[in-house]
């Protein structure tokens, strides 16, 4: 198959040959290991006869037998993906040799090493890597391991399920046996051979057996793992209590390692984590920091029912799994979150402030890929290369659309529905339709409908018209959906919406919700479903003109298009009863606000800040009655990403300059104000991550920004205050990032002193270089940020084979800083160009998402595209480009 063909969804076919033991022999070698792989490759009853199937990718293949004998002439032949053997028995032995170069393998994909000591990640791709095999998670087989190494530099041997022996060798090496009894498919294998050191805590489980739950790190971080070991016991007690869901092993290992591509990964048994996602201690993680560690253990961890005690029979279905754990491991944040909270309605908001934080990450990360030229749905239909589709739509969207199915089911309906799941398809490779079948099944309703969320790509837009009757008393909702054509898939048909509804009375209290034909009295919030084009519902028994709160806890992954005046976004943010609408309430008066302020910067008017929003604004600012991490969200403006797909054609500069200019407003019109916040706000005793403590340091350093944008002295002299005097990393990074946009002399002294105290700690480095690679300058001084990220790549500590060194600084300036990326004179593409094909190189994954930093590129004016494009049609013009990057070039282009 020539490179660049896709790979269709309609094609899948079972294999002829698929296995039933694998026994895996490793003889671990920085330069070469070598693999004995035993198989018994049993004859697929359903499907069509064929030869047995390998795949295998760089392999260097040292011998193969078939039944303990040589390949007879012809009988084995090489393909472009691996091997093919001609067999006619039904049951077939296969023992295969192969030589790899872990030391080399700088995708770190397969088997590869990070500072001395052996690890894997194989999903989607990386056994083959490794051994010959059928590389296809529809191909789960009994796994048993032995792997032998240098026991001075690999003093610890693990891999999946259960330890059956360990032992000395000759020459210095040692070995260990392992044995996993459950069912798996070739990408949930691990091993790890390294000098690490495990906290330990053993628990029992709900059926009362004792289990030993391991966390792995180099010796120097175990000061720092005790917050994931905690989230662990939180994780696996919370799949009890709501799923009723066991560990269903005697020992569960997280093993975490500096080089790693993504965030994590749920090997049955052994969970390999990024540092990022396992280290965090108060001098070295911020809160978002912890409370990042505990929803990706929580995510890995609630993989094991989702995921690997069922799988996905083919890649497309990923979002089976990856929609559904990202939904639990929401969930459960917000659940933590809720239980930290000391009354009924602090509850409600904490978890609104956890729904809010994943909306924000939708409209951020997912709205521009459905508007771009990667727009798939969550079940796409083709792709080139699978790692391009670990994507905010299968993940995150994947997650709203299983929200969507719990709000149409209920809390029971939608455990009833996972019951049934599990009870047909445990130890199984199964598609999306067979989730959505059970929870159909299980409900008795029909979801074929809603099915359409899985095939249709792009962000759909509900447009909502209400008319009031003041003679009947009634209320006249009018819902009409319409999906913008996205690549390939020119006409939308209409989807099946849950619009959760509430009508607020000129009080500001919420209204009875009572439909023409009920009887009443009606709840006051109710779900519409929506399944055609347009509908209408007349809501009666009303005195006066409602106000429509509409999308409640956002009960759709939609774009609302609502005419509302200033006036009713206003009254909204005030009294809307459902926390996450009020919220919304304000980042839609601001979008609106901001979007004005950058036309008029783009036609060069003067710029002015609605005195009416600032009212609203303060009104929230000054209330102490509200949850202090609600109102630090409450004043947050939308993420400039965001703003840059509302802003038609997109113009990075004026934007920023909008931003720029309201940020500092507000700070000056409201400086008493921030700054009694500010100071009210401290936080006393010793750190402890905790919700609330964790929403007042947000707050303060909120306000913190506000005012140092604003500029005064007092201000700079407070966040180097705050900076110097920091008893944790929150409030000493919240400091520095307010520094780090002033002009001010303590701008330098505060990176040097942040540099100089974290000089030898990589995690902590990679927020020192995020933070300058992102930032931008409150006054009108141009920084040059360009220059600043190229001189930082020259700092000893970066490093362009780290993935989270290139994710901080390239990242950083890439995706989170548009106005100097698209500077005018178009110099941040070209570094662009030249740091993709360079990644490239030696990581076509990690390549491949800074290359995603371009593909949205048509929404740019005609200027910043006639720029853009000689960038993008360099790295497509590459000669050996990998896949990856030439899929994401190459759609951006088409
Ligand atoms: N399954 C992992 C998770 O928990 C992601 C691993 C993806 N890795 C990759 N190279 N594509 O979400
Ligand atoms: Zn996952």
């Amino acid at each position: 198959m020539p490179p660049g063909t896709p790979i269709l969804r309609s094609a899948y076919q079972p294999l002829a040959y698929t296995v039933a033991t694998v026994d895996l022999d490793f003889h671990l070698d920085p330069k070469a290991t070598q693999v004995t792989s035993r198989l018994q490759c049993v004859r697929n009853e359903d499907a069509p006869a064929g030869p047995i199937v390998l795949f295998g990718d760089t392999l260097e293949l040292v011998s193969l037998t078939i039944d303990g004998a040589a390949p007879a002439d012809g009988q084995l032949r090489h393909t472009d993906s691996g091997l093919e053997i001609d067999v006619s028995a039904d049951s077939v032995a296969l023992e295969i040799v192969t030589r790899i170069d872990p030391s080399a393998n700088l995708t770190l994909s397969g088997l590869y090493q990070s500072r001395g000591g052996f690890f894997t990640q194989c999903e989607a791709e990386g056994f083959r890597r490794i051994t010959y095999f059928p590389d296809r998670p529809d191909v789960m087989a009994r796994f048993t391991v032995r792997l032998e190494a240098d026991a001075a530099t690999c003093p610890v041997l693990l891999s999946n399920g259960n330890l059956l022996e360990t032992g000395a060798l000759p020459n210095g090496r040692h070995f260990a046996r392992w044995e996993d009894p459950f069912l798996k498919p070739s990408y949930l294998f691990a091993l790890v051979a390294a000098d690490l050191k495990a906290l330990e805590r053993k628990v029992d489980t709900m059926s009362g057996r004792e289990v030993l739950l391991q966390v792995w790190v180099e010796a120097r971080d175990l000061d720092r793992v005790s917050h994931a070991m905690d989230s662990l016991v939180h994780s696996l007690r919370w799949d009890e209590e709501v799923f009723g869901l066991e560990l269903d092993l005697d020992r569960f290992m997280i093993v975490a390692v500096s080089d790693f591509n993504m965030g994590a990964m749920e090997n049955k048994g052994l969970n390999i984590f990024n540092t990022k996602y396992v280290l965090a201690n108060p001098d070295t993680g911020t809160d978002l920091d912890f409370e990042n560690v505990e929803s990706v253990v929580a995510h890995e961890y609630f993989h094991n029912w989702t995921g690997n005690r069922v799988t996905c029979r083919d890649w497309f279905q990923l979002t089976l799994k990856e929609g559904l754990t990202v939904f639990r491991d929401q969930q459960f944040t917000a659940d933590m979150m809720a239980r930290a909270s000391d009354s009924p309605a602090a509850a409600a908001s904490a978890r609104a402030v956890t729904r809010i934080a994943n909306v924000r990450g939708l409209r951020a990360g997912q709205f521009p890929e459905d508007a771009g030229p990667m727009a798939h749905p969550i079940r796409p239909d083709s792709y080139q290369e699978i790692n391009n589709f670990y994507t905010a739509t299968v993940y995150q969207k994947g997650a709203e659309v299983i929200r969507m199915l719990l709000t149409l089911l209920g809390r029971e309906g939608f455990r009833n529905g996972m019951d049934l799941y599990f009870s047909y398809h445990d130890g199984q490779a199964v598609t999306c339709d067979d989730f959505v079948g059970c929870m159909a099944e299980a409900n008795g309703v029909d979801l074929d409908l809603f099915m359409r969320w899985y095939s249709q790509a792009g962000t759909p837009h509900l447009k909502a018209e209400g008319a009031w009757d003041a003679a009947a008393g009634s209320y006249t909702l009018t819902l009409s959906q319409h999906t913008p054509p996205t690549a390939g898939q020119p006409d939308k048909l209409p989807l099946h919406i849950p619009v959760a509804v509430g009508l607020i009375g000129p009080d500001g209290a919420d209204l009875p919700l009572v439909l023409a034909g009920e009887a009443g009295p009606g709840d006051t919030t109710r779900v519409l479903e929506l399944k055609e084009a347009s509908r209408s519902w007349t809501f009666t028994g009303l005195s006066a003109e409602p106000v429509p709160s509409l999308l409640r806890g956002f009960s759709a992954p939609v774009i609302l298009d609502i005419a509302e005046s200033d006036e009713r976004l206003a009254f909204r943010m005030a009294f809307d009863a459902d926390p996450f609408n009020r919220w919304d309430a304000g980042q839609r008066y601001m979008e609106r606000v901001i979007l004005a302020l950058a036309a008029d910067a783009a036609a060069g008017r003067p710029l002015e800040v609605p005195q009416a929003f600032g009212h609203a604004f303060r009104a929230l600012l000054i209330d102490d009655s509200l949850d202090a991490a609600f109102v630090a969200e409450a004043l947050a403006l939308p993420s400039e990403a965001y703003l840059l797909d509302r802003l038609q054609p997109a113009d990075p500069a004026p934007l920023r300059a909008a931003l720029i200019h309201l940020t500092r407003a507000l700070g000056l019109a409201m400086k008493a104000d921030f700054l009694s916040r500010y100071l009210d706000l401290e936080v006393d005793g010793e750190y402890r991550y905790h919700p609330l403590d964790a929403g007042k340091r947000a707050l303060r350093n909120q306000c913190l920004r506000y005012l140092t944008a604003a500029g005064s002295a007092t201000a700079i002299d407070l966040a180097t205050k705050q900076f110097e005097h920091a008893g944790n990393m929150t409030e000493r990074y919240g400091a520095l990032a307010a520094l780090v946009q002033s002009d001010a002399p303590a701008r330098v002294g505060a990176l040097e002193a942040f540099h100089q105290r974290y000089m030898g700690d990589a995690l902590v480095l990679d927020k020192w270089f995020q933070l300058q690679a992102g930032a931008w300058r409150w006054s009108d001084a141009a920084p040059d940020t360009l220059a600043q990220v190229q001189a930082l790549m020259a700092n000893p500590a970066f490093s362009l084979s780290n993935p989270n060194k290139v994710y901080a600084l390239l990242g950083g300036y890439f995706k989170a800083n548009p106005a100097e990326f698209h500077r005018a004179d178009g110099a941040g593409y070209a570094f662009w160009a030249e740091q993709v094909i360079a990644l490239d190189r030696n990581n076509p994954q990690v390549a491949s998402r800074m290359a995603r930093a371009l593909e949205g590129w048509r929404k740019f004016t005609p200027e910043i595209q006639a720029r853009i494009r000689p960038a993008l049609e360099k790295v497509a013009a590459t000669e050996g480009i990998s896949p990856d990057v030439a899929e994401i070039v190459g759609k951006a282009l088409s």
